[in-house]
């Protein structure tokens, strides 16, 4: 059973202009998105920068405000609860960002900055929240020597390592892991994903991974939505997106995976180049008249696409 649902979530920006400055028009940041989560299944959610990932992720976590729709945590309806501090939701849902460099106070040290949580989250000793920020740094791989250091001291990868230990200090249920390796060098990125899924099992975390690729997740999630324009417009297990991917919009962001292997470079691009035509040709058939995604249709129990509804097209 799911322990979390997020029904139908719209968030719209106005945008202000004209001589009394009123409310002229909205951006739709995110436009009607629902998502439910299992305990210890890794969600990714994909789609190209401004299609609204960060504004979902932020809007779950009480970052930022919802125009409309629901979240439910565990049964109860808290879509008006969720930035009261101290709360059940506030200590169990945590994110990370891909820059975990401003997310930290540069004047605080690693002690503070890792105790935060558990000061404000878990009444400790002293001597116990010490053993606890220990545990924590070895569960991130690294040791007590770095408690007195500043967050400037540390290459991108371990700043990484100590956002993810932050944000696990409370035992959480979900992070959202907002581009957690976006910014990273390709050797780091792989480590960080390795270790994010090794706590993952060993926690029974769930994960909500945002990426703007399909690449990045496929190793890491167990199901996957993909995201155009604030709407969701196919959503499946790994292997319907990647084995049997059914709207135009999927097939172009998977033609666009980096390849690694020089071996393979130059198909790959020629690949891309097709696909990218037939989109152009194509994609008509896939948006309605506003350029939006339709609504979800089921193709099975797991996978669903935003197709046009025959007689529509
Ligand atoms: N605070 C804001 N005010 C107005 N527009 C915003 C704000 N934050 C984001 N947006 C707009 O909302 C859209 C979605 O942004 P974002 O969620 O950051 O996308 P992504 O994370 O997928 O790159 C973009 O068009 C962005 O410009
Ligand atoms: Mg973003």
């Amino acid at each position: 059973m799911s322990f979390m649902q997020i029904q139908d979530l719209c968030v719209h920006y106005p945008i202000r202009g004209g001589f009394f400055n009123t409310v002229i028009d909205h951006i739709y940041a995110v436009d009607g998105i629902s998502l439910s989560f299992d305990r210890g299944k890794a969600y990714g959610l994909v789609g190209e920068s401004g299609c609204g990932k960060s504004t979902t992720g932020k809007a779950i976590i009480g970052l930022e405000k919802i125009t409309s729709g629901k979240v439910f945590y565990e049964g109860q309806d808290v879509t008006n609860q969720r930035r009261k501090r101290n709360s059940a939701y506030n200590r169990d849902i945590q994110m990370i960002f891909q820059d975990s460099h401003s997310s930290m106070n540069p004047r605080k040290r690693v002690l503070d900055i890792l105790a935060e949580p558990i000061r404000n989250f878990m009444s400790l000793s002293p001597q116990e929240e010490r053993k606890r920020v220990n545990e924590l740094l070895e569960i991130v791989g690294m040791n007590e020597d770095v408690l007195l250091k500043y967050p400037h001291e540390f290459s991108g990868g371990q700043k990484q390592r100590l956002g993810i230990a932050r944000a696990v200090a409370c035992n959480p249920k979900l992070i959202i892991a907002d581009e957690p390796v976006s910014a990273l060098d390709l050797s780091v990125q792989a480590q960080v994903l390795n270790f994010m899924k090794d706590i993952q099992e060993e926690y029974g975390l769930s994960y909500l991974f945002i990426s703007h690729d399909l690449g990045v997740v496929k190793h890491m999630c167990d199901y996957i939505s993909v995201m155009y324009k604030g709407r969701i417009v196919e959503s499946g297990t790994r292997q319907d997106i990647y084995e049997n991917p059914q709207h135009i919009y999927t097939s172009r962001l998977l033609s666009a995976i980096p390849s690694i292997d020089p071996e393979t470079r130059m198909e790959r691009k020629k690949i891309r180049q097709q696909v990218e035509l037939n989109y152009l040709k194509k994609q008509h058939k896939y948006y309605d008249e506003h350029g939006k995604a339709y609504p979800l249709v089921d193709l099975s129990p797991t996978h669903k696409a935003a197709l046009a509804i025959a007689g529509r097209e």
